[in-house]
C-alpha cells in the first residue's frame, strides 16, 4: 500500500513506537487517527500531525468499538492499523511470597493479547468494506510483540505468554483475512528507547544490550517506524513476526 493517501489508526500513538510511526506516515502524505489513553499526550501529537485524537482504553473491550468507528469516520475509511498498547506485570511463576498472582497474569493477557485481538477484529471488519487497491489489498494490521515472545527472561512469564500469543495468532489471522486482502504482521522488538524504557540509564542500557550482535544499543522508535512503513508498502510481508533486535537474544536474566 502507498503511504501517500493512507488512512491509519495508530493505537498507543501518543508515545514511542506508535508516535514515530504516525509521524512517518503523516510526513509521507498519510492521515492518522491517534488513539491512546485520555491522560496521554495524544491530543498534542494528533494536532502536530494534522491528525485526529480519540482518547480510549484498549482494556475497555466494548467501548473501543465505538472509538474505532469514530476514528474510521474521521479518517473517511481505514487502510492500516498499528497497535502498540501493551506491557506486563513482572514476577516469577513462584516467588518468595507464593505463586504468581493469577490476576496479574490475566491482566497482562488482557492488555496485550485480548486487547490486540479485539482491535484487530474490529479494524479488519472496517477494512473488509474497502474497494481493493491494484494489488487486491484492502488493509494491513501491524501488532507489537517482543523478543520476549521467543526467549522470555526470568520473571517475564506473563508477558512472554501474552506476546507469544500475539506472535502465534499472526499467521492464522493472516490466513483468516487473506481471502479479503487484509495482511497481518507483528513486530518483535528488543529494547528500544521509548516511554516504556524511560527509566533505563545509559549504564543499564549498556548491560541490557551487551549480548546484541550489532548495534549494541537501545533501538530508536524511528527504526521501528521504518519497519512499520516497509510492512505497509510491501504486499509480500504477511503472516509473520519480524524480529527487530540487532541480533540480540535474551539470556535467562
Ligand atoms: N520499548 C521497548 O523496549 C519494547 C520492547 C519490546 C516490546 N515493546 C512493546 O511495545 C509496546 C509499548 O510501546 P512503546 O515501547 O512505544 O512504549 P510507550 O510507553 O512509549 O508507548 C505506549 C503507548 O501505549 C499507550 N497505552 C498503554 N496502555 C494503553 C491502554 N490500555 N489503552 C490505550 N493506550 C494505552 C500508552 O499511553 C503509550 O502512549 C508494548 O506493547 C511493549 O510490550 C516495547
Amino acid at each position: 500500500m502507498e503511504i501517500e493517501g493512507l488512512k491509519a489508526i495508530i493505537i498507543g500513538g501518543a508515545s514511542g513506537f506508535a508516535r514515530a510511526t504516525a509521524t512517518r506516515i503523516a510526513n509521507k502524505g498519510g492521515t492518522v487517527a491517534i488513539l491512546d489513553r485520555e491522560t496521554s499526550a495524544g491530543a498534542d501529537v494528533a494536532a502536530e500531525l494534522n491528525g485526529t485524537w480519540h482518547p480510549c482504553d484498549v482494556l475497555d473491550f466494548e467501548g473501543i468499538e465505538l472509538v474505532i468507528a469514530e476514528a474510521v469516520e474521521a479518517l473517511g475509511g481505514l487502510d492500516a492499523a498499528l497497535n502498540t498498547a501493551g506491557g506486563g506485570k513482572g514476577g516469577r511463576t513462584i516467588g518468595r511470597e507464593g505463586p504468581f498472582s493469577l490476576d496479574d497474569f490475566r491482566a497482562t493477557i488482557d492488555l496485550n493479547l485480548i486487547g490486540t485481538f479485539n482491535t484487530n477484529r474490529l479494524c479488519a471488519w472496517h477494512m473488509s468494506t474497502n474497494e481493493p487497491n491494484d494489488d487486491d489489498e484492502r488493509g494491513v494490521l501491524i501488532n507489537t510483540a517482543s523478543i520476549a515472545a521467543f526467549e522470555g527472561q526470568i520473571g517475564q512469564v506473563a508477558y512472554t505468554a501474552a506476546k507469544a500469543g500475539i506472535a502465534g495468532m499472526t499467521l492464522t489471522m493472516a490466513r483468516d483475512l487473506g481471502s479479503v486482502g487484509i495482511r497481518v504482521t507483528t513486530i518483535a522488538p528488543s529494547l528500544f528507547a521509548t516511554g516504556l524504557t524511560a527509566g533505563v540509564t545509559d549504564e543499564w542500557a549498556e548491560t541490557l544490550t551487551k549480548d546484541a550482535a550489532f548495534p549494541k544499543r537501545l533501538g530508536q522508535p524511528d527504526e521501528f517506524a521504518r519497519l512499520a512503513v516497509a510492512i505497509i508498502e510491501n504486499p509480500m510481508l504477511n503472516g509473520d513476526t519480524i524480529r527487530l533486535d540487532g541480533g540480540q537474544r535474551f539470556a535467562p536474566k
